[in-house]
């Protein structure tokens, strides 16, 4: 499942210097025809609201999580809590470097329990997450 939280509705035409032209409906296309030539489903979902975002990890059927949590990722503690109590596992993705911006960005609760992190590479990160995560549920049993 394809997780992303606010503001990201608004890529294409928010500060596009630093998060792309790409629009979002771009990118969600680009991961479905990515997961499904790894012959995997994606659902792909977008909510400015917590409590939305916490429902959708809570009641998902899929395999695992993509996560972009926008700016709750530096705030949110019930988010990353939500993802530790469904025992899946999450690859968190951000389109800039949250490392060379303000420092109020260079925290990451979703770090703390995700798998890895694609930050930096703009929109082609989130395929690279698609593929980090698919490849880490292909050999979870091997
Ligand atoms: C972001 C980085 C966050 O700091 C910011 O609040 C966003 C987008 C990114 O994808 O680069 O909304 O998650």
């Amino acid at each position: 499942m394809l997780i992303n939280g606010p503001n990201l509705n608004l890529i294409g035409n928010r500060d596009p210097s630093i998060y792309g032209k790409k629009t979002l409906i771009d990118i969600e296309n680009a991961c479905i025809k990515r997961a499904n030539s790894l012959n995997y489903d994606i659902e792909c979902v977008q909510s400015n609201h917590e409590g939305q975002l916490i429902d959708w990890i809570h009641t998902t059927k899929h395999a695992g999580i993509v996560i972009n949590a926008g700016a709750y990722t530096h705030t949110s503690i019930a988010i990353p809590d939500a993802l530790v109590s469904v025992e899946l596992p999450v690859v968190e993705v951000h389109l800039s470097n949250i490392h060379n911006r303000e420092s109020f960005r260079h925290i990451s609760y979703i770090s703390k329990i995700s798998i890895g992190m694609i930050c930096g590479f703009g929109a082609i990160g989130y395929e690279l997450a698609i593929e980090a995560l698919i490849h880490y549920i292909d050999n979870l049993h091997k």
